[in-house]
């Protein structure tokens, strides 16, 4: 019988529906204002497209922030443990795990039976995390998808030193005012990302392999940047920004095995 998974982030709601640890079906959405309504939406448009409903599912884990908001749900879960499983699932060999998500970024230690360690978290501040790539993708006049590419096309790097996201955002306008080519800028932008992140990574130690989770592991050079740092292969696994829901579905299926 299916289970799902509710992954609601401060950006992305994820649904993931599994049966016999076979993904049915996944939806990525955006959170909005109200995380409950967002959360009752990837689930039915999960469903709908699924063929099924809500009495189908036989067990529902809700994590990430919103999760608490969420009524519909049997159990809830840390995201510390839904992305140590998800990740756990697409990769046996994974022992360190980064998530970089809209508001918050974490690095999860795991053992080679697959349980947590040890974890590193920064929620206080949005520098180095999406949050951050959004607001400076808007300073310099390019789509979020875009950022990369054009980091990718820097001939030098400019080192951003505001460790603020408000204070980074003015050192970007005024470099694009003194003309400082802003490919070179957005390259210092990501390495301002790379390095903050491994501050984390030393934190708890780095274990091989990694693997990258969250919608911030869609950025090519944020994942370049962050692997030249820690001098270190890292995996982007097919769907980075579903793993946390995946990990909360396999858990709601080993809950019914209980
Ligand atoms: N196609 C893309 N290219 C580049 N970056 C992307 C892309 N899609 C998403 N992102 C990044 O992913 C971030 C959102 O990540 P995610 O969906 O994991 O956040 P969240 O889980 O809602 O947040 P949190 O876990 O912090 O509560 C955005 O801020 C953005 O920077
Ligand atoms: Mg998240």
């Amino acid at each position: 019988m299916p289970v799902a998974g509710i992954d609601v982030g401060s950006l992305t709601a994820e649904v993931v529906l599994l049966d016999r640890g076979e993904v049915l079906h996944y939806v990525i959405m955006p959170t909005g204002s109200n995380s409950k309504k967002a959360a009752g939406k990837a689930m039915e448009t999960a469903l709908k497209t699924a063929g099924l409903s809500r009495s189908d599912l036989k067990y529902i884990i809700a994590t990430g922030y919103g999760r608490i908001s969420i009524e519909f749900a049997d159990k809830r879960v840390t995201e510390i443990t839904c992305h140590g499983r998800g990740a756990f699932f697409l990769n046996p060999d994974v022992r360190t795990i980064i998530d970089i998500g809209g508001q918050d970024s974490k690095v999860i230690l795991l053992s080679d039976q697959g349980r947590v360690l040890d974890f590193a978290m920064n929620d206080k501040c949005a520098a180095g995390t999406g949050r951050f790539l959004e607001v400076m993708a808007q300073a310099l006049e390019v789509e979020l998808s875009g950022l990369a590419d054009l980091s990718d096309r820097a001939t030098d790097i400019v080192s951003i030193s505001s460790m603020c996201t408000v204070f980074a955002e003015s050192e970007v306008v005024s470099l694009i005012a003194q003309g400082i080519p802003r490919e070179d800028i957005a390259r210092g932008l990501h390495q301002s990302i790379a390095d903050r992140t491994a501050g984390m990574v030393r934190r708890v130690g780095l274990e091989e392999a990694v693997m990258i989770t969250g919608g911030v592991a869609k950025n090519g050079a944020v994942v370049r940047a962050l692997s030249e740092k820690l001098k270190t292969k890292i995996i982007v696994p097919p769907e980075p920004q579903i793993v946390g829901a995946l990990g909360a579905a396999i858990l709601a299926e080993e809950e019914i095995a209980k």
